[in-house]
């Protein structure tokens, strides 16, 4: 009997110890960001702290919402993964909402648009799209001017899904039907600053990256340049990602983004970061 009655409290003690350490594990009051400190002026490191467009955004909605924001700098590949298991309750990161993306994940209303240009090095023989593409008469691509010209780009980003494609799907590979690459002219880093000093170490041709972190990047390295121009690549929104399920979080993040769009907020923060040219 006293087996038994030991076993039953055993039983229950550890039924409670679950129990807590499964809802104690996320702590309700704070929220989790993913994101990637590498992509200035969105998000980046400055001493021993992280700041940027997306950490003080990130840090309102947290105020609205009366939790404490809690960054974790992880790579860029990893954020959607780490919001889909339950890791982190958010995504943000200058990340762009793509159909293949909200397959896995619910994106929030935009709050910023963002350009993929194109980074040379000065003097470079590329001077504009004309030099990266041959076109036909619709202007669709439809062949490379330099068959071993080499692209740089920060890996998993959609600078690097658009130059993994086919050229007449604007990218810089050759891709056979069923998705096999037969030539990757792409070469992948884990951050974007990597992807450009490897322009300036002529490893690549040219980098492909969001115009906003590609200015800061020109501003940062001597040597560099956009192309400007009619050269914008894509363009797209930039959005928080959050779990599928969790439709709860994105109805409140939403409400504060409006809030914070309706009284200036966002733009008083944007303002801060990208100086009106
Ligand atoms: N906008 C691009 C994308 O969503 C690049 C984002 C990279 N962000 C970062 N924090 N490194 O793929």
């Amino acid at each position: 009997m006293k087996k038994i009655i030991s076993f039953a409290i055993a039983a229950v003690m550890l039924f409670t110890l679950c129990f807590t350490v499964a809802s104690c594990n996320k702590d309700d009051n704070v929220l989790v960001m993913a994101t990637n400190a590498a992509f200035p002026p969105y998000e980046y490191v400055e001493g021993d702290k992280f700041v940027g467009i997306d950490v003080e955004i990130a840090t309102a909605i947290a105020e609205k919402l009366g939790m404490e924001l809690q960054i974790e700098d992880v790579e860029f590949g990893s954020i959607i993964g780490g919001v889909v298991e339950g890791k982190y309750d958010m995504g943000m990161a200058g990340m762009t909402v793509t159909e293949e993306r909200k397959k896995s994940v619910n994106f929030s209303d935009t709050y910023a648009t963002g350009i993929q240009v194109i980074i040379v090095k000065d003097g470079s023989s590329i001077t504009s799209l004309d030099d990266i593409f041959e076109f036909n008469s619709d202007g669709d691509p439809v062949a490379l001017k330099n068959p071993d010209v080499k692209v740089g780009v920060q890996q998993d980003t959609t600078g690097d899904i658009y130059s993994s494609s086919d050229v007449t799907g604007w990218g810089l590979c050759d891709v056979k039907e069923d998705g096999t690459v037969t030539k990757d002219r792409v070469v992948r880093y884990k951050t974007g600053a990597e992807a450009v000093e490897a322009l300036k170490t002529d490893k690549v041709d040219m980098v492909i990256i969001d115009n906003e972190p590609a200015k800061s990047f020109v501003a940062a390295n001597e040597g560099i340049h956009i192309l400007e121009g009619e050269n914008e690549y894509a363009i797209e929104d930039y959005a928080i990602c959050v779990a599928k399920e969790n439709t709860e979080l994105l109805e409140k993040i939403n409400k504060a983004l409006k809030e914070l769009k309706e009284d200036g907020t966002i733009d008083k923060i944007v303002g801060k970061y990208i100086k009106a040219n």
